[in-house]
């Protein structure tokens, strides 16, 4: 098997995306991409989501929502190795990022309105789409108004590709919903509140609206849609400016996922539609792999006593079955995405929560080792 790397990625892209499901190694393998883009020589910042506790610690981050901190040279040192440049990393914070956002679009008189409505307040978790949307918006944003040479985005673990790829569309479908605007302001003045969303008909609008009807009251919500309908263009234009970004011949997609039969329709059918949306896919990293148990554990075992041997080589061979179920797997994941590269990274014995495990994480990355 020719060797895969994402070294050239790492040289050439200004925008790495770490997509997957949830749980498969995103924050991980956005880490160790920053760390050796970092180390090689060009300045990177990795932007996390809901790292690890102590991932953050070893990265160097307090608590604080969007700081951009650097991590400290001396830290990165202690790897053994020389960072040729800086490495900065931040957590992202959604909903400070959520405020953010409103606070530079929406007009003055109607700020306080936004931020306070209870409605807006659910809306950064709610609404699905937001939280993939909030991310890029954050990512399109760091890219216009920063000079790192590599940024890699992690992102919020996505049940399915398309809210994912549909986020900044689903978005300015919600803000931009005539329709429940029309039907919920004039019911609202006329005093009907008993107006039933129901009306509404199915857009995806309305089902979300539906969604809050226990939790919110339609006055609220009015006036939620009243205020925000304000800055729909500045939203609008942002949107297709995440969008193009996304495109950019600069960014490349990383798409994580497991080993396992059961992820390969979901991860097949991912990497096809980024392809199709016109997305680079750089490569299908497989994380936490098997690796067969090398003929020397085999070799030792032989040497213990009798019932010791029994117990390990039992062990051993559950191993060897599991190596060779990731295995066919990853066959099986090949023949499905033929023209995308894999690099399979093995499970560790410890969670990858410092920085040593993601440098060791990230020769598997860059194709210093592979899976034998
Ligand atoms: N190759 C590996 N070997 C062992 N542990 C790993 C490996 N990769 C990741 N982990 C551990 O698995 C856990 C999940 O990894 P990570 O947080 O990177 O996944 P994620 O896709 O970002 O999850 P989420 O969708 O919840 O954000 C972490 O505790 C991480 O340290
Ligand atoms: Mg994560």
């Amino acid at each position: 098997m020719s060797t895969t790397s994402l070294g050239p990625a790492l040289e050439k892209k200004r925008v790495l995306v770490c997509v997957g499901s949830g749980g498969v190694g995103k924050t991980t393998v956005a880490a160790t991409l920053g760390l050796r883009a970092a180390v090689d020589g060009r300045s990177s910042l990795v932007c996390t989501i809901d790292p690890a506790k102590r991932l953050a610690n070893s990265l160097g981050l307090s608590a604080l929502g969007n700081a951009e901190t650097q991590v400290p040279a001396k830290v990165l040192e202690a790897l053994g190795v020389r960072p040729k440049a800086a490495l900065h990393a931040m957590m992202l914070d959604m909903k400070q990022t959520w405020d953010e956002l409103i606070t530079r679009f929406a007009p003055p008189e109607q700020r306080e309105r936004i931020l306070s409505n209870r409605f807006y307040q659910s809306l950064s978790t709610a609404l699905a789409g937001s939280q993939e949307y909030i991310a890029l918006e954050k990512l399109w944003e760091l890219r216009r108004r920063s000079d790192y040479e590599l940024i890699v985005l992690d992102t919020p673990p996505t049940a399915h590709a398309l809210d994912f790829l549909d986020a900044p569309n689903r978005i300015l479908d919600f803000l931009d919903n005539e329709a429940a605007k029309w039907l919920l302001t004039p019911a609202l003045k006329a005093g009907k509140i008993g107006l039933s969303l129901f009306n509404l008909g199915s857009t995806y609008a309305a089902k979300t609206l539906s969604k809050f009807t226990g939790v919110e009251t339609l006055q609220e919500l009015s006036s939620f849609m009243l205020a925000i309908s304000s800055m729909n263009e500045g939203f609008r234009e942002r949107a297709r400016g995440v969008r193009e970004l996304l495109k950019d011949e600069q960014t490349g997609f990383v798409l994580v996922t497991a080993p396992q039969v059961e992820r390969l329709d979901e991860v097949t059918h991912f990497q096809s539609l980024l392809k199709q949306n016109q997305m680079e896919v750089l490569a299908l990293v497989v994380n936490r792999v098997h690796p067969l148990p090398s003929p020397a554990l085999w070799e030792d075992a032989a040497r213990l006593t009798q019932a010791r041997r029994v117990k390990v080589e039992e062990t051993l061979n559950e191993l060897r079955v599991l190596a060779e179920q990731d295995a066919a797997a990853i066959t099986q994941l090949a023949a499905a995405c033929p023209n995308t590269p894999i690099i399979q990274v093995p499970r560790f014995e410890l969670d990858v929560h410092d920085l040593t495990a993601l440098w060791r994480t990230g020769r598997f990355l860059l194709g210093d080792e592979q899976i034998s």
